[in-house]
């Protein structure tokens, strides 16, 4: 089904249209506001993101397909990536993760049957020098334990942390 900006949507769309030189440099801060607006990234808020940005829906397809902080699917509350890169790796993050599943009764890639939570399994998100980590939002936790994940997932089901950044 088709999918449109609201008012307020346009407007910042305007607005982010504005401090970029083309359309093309400022797809990346569309598909944020496309993805805070619509939740996720289908194949409709691609192609409204394409017709806003007078850009193939091909180009845009390749840039959400690229980057694994663009959803194609309804994701939960609070998205938790875990990275599993050679740092954490070596650190303990596949106790981690496998903690993450126990706790929250998902494997990697799903969403918690009341929406809560999505657990995603991840590249190195750039903090290796505090592995094992995983993001939610835009906030680190770094140097995990089970203990500590206990204490976040607590703390994410009661105040979920948005991953929208516009
Ligand atoms: S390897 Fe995990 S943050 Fe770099």
């Amino acid at each position: 089904m088709p999918v449109q900006f609201s008012d307020a949507g346009k407007k910042k769309l305007e607005a982010i249209l504005g401090r970029y030189p083309n359309s093309q440099a400022a797809c990346l801060p569309a598909l944020h506001l496309a993805q805070a607006e619509f939740g996720h990234l289908s194949d409709d808020a691609i192609e409204c993101v394409a017709a806003a940005l007078t850009l193939p829906s091909a180009h845009v397809f390749g840039v959400v397909t690229f980057y694994t902080m663009f959803h194609r699917e309804k994701v939960g509350k609070n998205v938790l990536m875990v990275c599993t890169n050679i740092s954490c790796m070596l650190r303990g993050a596949y106790d981690v993760l496998s903690h993450c599943e126990a706790r929250l009764g998902i494997k990697r890639g799903e969403t918690t049957p009341d929406g809560t939570f999505t657990l995603i399994e991840e590249e190195c998100l750039a903090a290796c020098a505090n592995a094992p980590m995983m993001i939610c939002g835009t906030e680190y936790y770094l140097d995990l334990t089970k203990d500590k994940v206990d204490k976040v997932l607590d703390e994410l089901r009661k105040n979920p942390k948005s991953e929208h950044v516009v």
